[in-house]
């Protein structure tokens, strides 16, 4: 157990998140309690947690899969934490141990196995398409490294206008009609994720007014319905300043420099720090428009999936 949480550990250092990290701390000091207690065991995460594969050679751990049932009764299954030794890539150990995932997601009657893989590790993704696995959709960060000297100008051909922020189903809607049906397949739009309740309308009132607490959402309408949409919330404690985009396909390419513009517009006079956007990598059009103005991609993940077949046991 704690040489897979060390070889995870080494080879993502940079990019586990606050929540991989507690559980790779968490596998490390059962590994060190108890080396004897096996996968498993954990406490943390017995909930989601399965297991996985290892590849030993000798009494070192030199490949590790991780395979976790995504949701309870589903049948997809996600496989991580895909490492191979350094000293030891090239030699078939990923491919045999992605082989036995399969499989033992076949054995538990599983129907898809879904991943994820950065768009900047072509070794990895030759490796999944290799067996079958396809495109979903991508998600990224884009980071802008400090608010711009100067105000971005606006276009005038595309008028934007404060959204109100209790009419969030406009936006919702918006969102929805943003994701693509394979994404939707992934993970649909909640509704929770922009639904401001009045208490929360009131906060935001309030913090906008004394600007303590800074969201403005600016949308652009065409024929009653909303095209697009900018949201932005300034952080006053030195964390990053946050900004969302959101285009509906039809209005693809037309109005994206103008939102980001506004985004930034919206940022202004906030205290100094990077502002992240989260944003679809299958936007090409949102991400032109932020890399214009001067985001850079941080971390984009591409989603991708394999139908599960019972003959998929014999791998
Ligand atoms: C990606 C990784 C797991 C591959 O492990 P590996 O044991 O070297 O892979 P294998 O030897 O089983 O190779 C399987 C396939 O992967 C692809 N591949 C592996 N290394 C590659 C490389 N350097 N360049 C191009 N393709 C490569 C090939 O398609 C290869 O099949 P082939 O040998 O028939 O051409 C390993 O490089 C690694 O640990 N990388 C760092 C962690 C990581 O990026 N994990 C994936 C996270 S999504």
């Amino acid at each position: 157990m704690r040489q897979v949480a060390d070889l995870i550990g080494a080879v993502f250092a940079d990019e586990i998140d606050a929540d991989g990290r507690s559980v790779l701390q968490e596998m490390q000091t059962v590994g060190r309690i108890s080396p004897f207690l096996g996968g498993l065991m954990s406490s943390g995460f017995l909930g989601d947690f399965v297991g996985g594969f290892v590849w030993i050679e000798g009494d070192r751990v030199l490949g590790n899969v991780t395979l976790q049932r995504v949701d309870f009764g589903g049948t997809r299954w996600r496989i991580s934490n895909v490492a191979v030794v350094p000293a030891y890539r090239g030699r078939g150990i990923a491919r045999a141990l992605m082989l036995s995932s399969l499989s033992e997601i076949a054995h538990q009657g599983g129907g898809w196995a879904v991943l994820q893989v950065r768009v900047d590790n072509p070794p990895a993704k030759r490796l999944y398409e290799s067996l079958g696995f396809t495109d979903v959709c991508q998600e990224g960060i884009w980071k802008l490294s400090s608010l711009p000297d100067r105000l971005p100008a606006l276009a005038t051909d595309a008028p934007l206008q404060p959204l109100p922020a209790l009419a969030w189903r406009s936006r919702f809607e918006l969102a929805q009609a943003a994701q693509s049906q394979l994404a939707r397949w992934l993970a649909p739009v909640e509704a929770s994720q922009y639904q401001v309740g009045l208490l929360q309308g009131l906060g935001e009132a309030i913090g906008n007014w004394t600007g303590f607490y800074r969201v403005q959402r600016w949308g652009s309408y065409e024929d009653g319905i909303l095209m697009g949409a900018v949201e932005t919330a300034a952080s006053l404690t030195g964390d990053a300043h946050r900004l969302r985009l959101l285009v509906r396909p039809t209005g693809y390419g037309l109005i994206e420099g103008p939102l980001v513009a506004q985004g930034l517009r919206a940022l202004a006079g906030s205290p100094p720090a990077p502002v992240v956007a989260e944003h679809s990598g299958d936007h090409a059009e949102g991400v032109a428009a932020l890399e214009a103005a001067g985001f850079l991609p941080r971390r984009v993940l591409l989603s991708m999936r394999r139908p599960i077949v019972p003959a998929d046991e014999l791998l």
